[in-house]
């Protein structure tokens, strides 16, 4: 067979390719990104009539181990993970620079090596700097163990002689592979890195958890590109001004992707925190205008998030739309209903939504809390600091059905909640003490209780 050798032009942001040099990449529009590769073509197809066919199984036939998984030890992380870690996966470990991820691998690595050895990995920090934040978090054991290295063919080595019960390497980005000729970090390196590390992971058995750092766009060389690559992707969530942390399963091959695990970063850690409705709610200043406390419910948990909302006569221009912790286009479109079906004038007002501490919010359900925020701010009247709220609300003003509402229910009464603004929904009973106040329309609700 024989073989062409051929220069291309790969982007490092999308790894387009292209034959001739251009300042822009047309296929995700950034400048200055082609940079060159040398690639081999093979000239000759290969020959079909040469392949041989394969040997067939039924599945019927096909044994199933159940995946063994060994829990960390750390509830919130075992909780996402669905269990433990299992033997063999790559785990990538993604998140901000700074957001605690070094830490919680650490934690997570002194755990396990309370009984098996353990191999810390790092490309970033001395062993001075790791045994530093090993003390730091009171970590006792002699099973951890550390290396400095960034050449992955050594660290395959060194995986393939010790095999150790578990492998952190910090991080992705720092790892260089002789086999590909971009330099450490690029997108080629960093795939190339990955897809050699899970084959490792596979034929040793050896879990490894593989730490990368996103950026807000989540399009440097990072995590984004590697997600079908591996078989769990975990997010370490939170912002640098608060200290809670929210873990979150992306990608997982062995469960559900619903369980967060919520912690608190201390002096000594990231603490698992309990009960996560305490935290989000312990700044929260009674008898605010624009304050509501509503529930989320994220995989088998509920717990309760405040949203504040701040209105403001717009000085000039177009009215701002601003939503942090929440979708901005759902915002537009609740900012949009309380118009139209419940006949506050926002029109000529910015908007500020936030969700108190930095928490991210999905579900539609706190919708209504967020109309009742924004109601609340605009006519400077607080709902009263006894209440929480939840409930979708549709296009056409009306409050709809969610789920898990008797975990909601549960969560708020348990927190000393005294009333409850909810949807229409049969209950099975009343519940002493409490009042439960059931409501089809968001105008509705605006008129009564504000
Ligand atoms: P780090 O794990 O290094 O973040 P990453 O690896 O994601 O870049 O930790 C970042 C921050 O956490 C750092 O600013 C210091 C803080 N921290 C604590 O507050 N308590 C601790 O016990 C540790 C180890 C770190
Ligand atoms: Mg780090």
């Amino acid at each position: 067979m024989s073989k062409k050798i051929e220069k291309i032009y790969t982007c490092s942001k999308c790894d387009a390719q292209f034959l001739k040099w251009q300042g822009r990449c047309t296929e995700c529009g950034s400048w200055g990104t082609l940079g060159e590769n040398i690639s081999v073509k093979k000239t000759k197809k290969s020959n079909l009539s040469q392949a041989i066919p394969a040997e067939l199984e039924s599945l019927s036939d096909v044994s199933a181990d159940q995946e063994e998984k060994s829990p960390s030890g750390i509830r919130e992380f075992d909780r996402v993970l669905g269990g433990g870690i299992a033997s063999g996966s790559l785990i990538l470990l993604g998140g901000d620079p700074g957001v605690g991820k070094s830490t919680l691998a650490l934690q997570v690595a002194g755990r396990m090596a309370t009984a098996q050895t353990v191999l810390y990995v790092s490309g970033e920090e001395s062993s001075t700097q790791v045994k530093n934040r090993f003390n730091r978090l009171d970590l006792q054991t002699d099973r951890l163990k550390y290396l400095g290295e960034t050449d992955l063919a050594v660290i395959i080595a060194t995986i393939e002689k010790h095999r150790p019960a578990l492998v952190i390497i910090d991080s992705i980005q720092t790892l260089s592979f002789e086999e590909v000729e971009s330099e450490a970090g690029s997108i080629g390196q960093v795939k190339a890195v990955t897809a050699r590390l899970a084959e490792v992971a596979k034929s040793t058995n050896v879990p490894i958890v593989l730490i990368g750092h996103v950026t807000k766009d989540g399009s440097v060389a990072g995590p984004r590109t590697l997600e079908h690559l591996v078989d769990v992707v975990l997010y370490l969530e939170g912002d640098k001004y608060h200290a809670f942390r929210v873990l979150r399963a992306v990608k997982n091959r062995y469960g559900s992707t619903n369980e967060v695990g919520v912690f608190d970063m201390k002096t000594k850690g990231l603490q698992e925190v309990k009960n996560p409705s305490r935290i989000f709610l312990a700044d929260r200043k009674k008898d605010n205008p624009g304050s509501v406390v509503t529930a989320v419910v994220e995989g088998s948990r509920a717990f309760l998030v405040e949203i504040q909302a701040l209105v403001s006569h717009t000085s000039f221009g177009y009215p701002q739309r601003r939503a942090n912790g929440f979708d901005i286009n759902r915002l537009q479109l609740l900012i949009a209903v309380l118009m139209k079906k419940a006949g506050l004038s926002l029109g000529a007002q910015d908007i500020h939504v936030n969700v108190a501490g930095g928490f991210r919010i999905s579900e539609p359900a706190v919708d209504l809390a967020v109309c009742l925020a924004i109601a609340s701010a605009m006519k400077g009247r607080p709902v009263s600091p006894q209440t929480a709220i939840f409930g979708e609300v549709g296009l056409g003003g009306e409050i709809r059905q969610v789920n898990n509402p008797e975990k909601r229910i549960e969560e708020i009464f348990k927190m000393g909640f005294e009333n409850l603004v909810m949807p229409q929904i049969k209950l099975s009973g009343k519940i002493p003490g409490k009042q439960v106040m059931q409501y089809s329309t968001v105008s509705e609700v605006i008129k009564d209780i504000l």
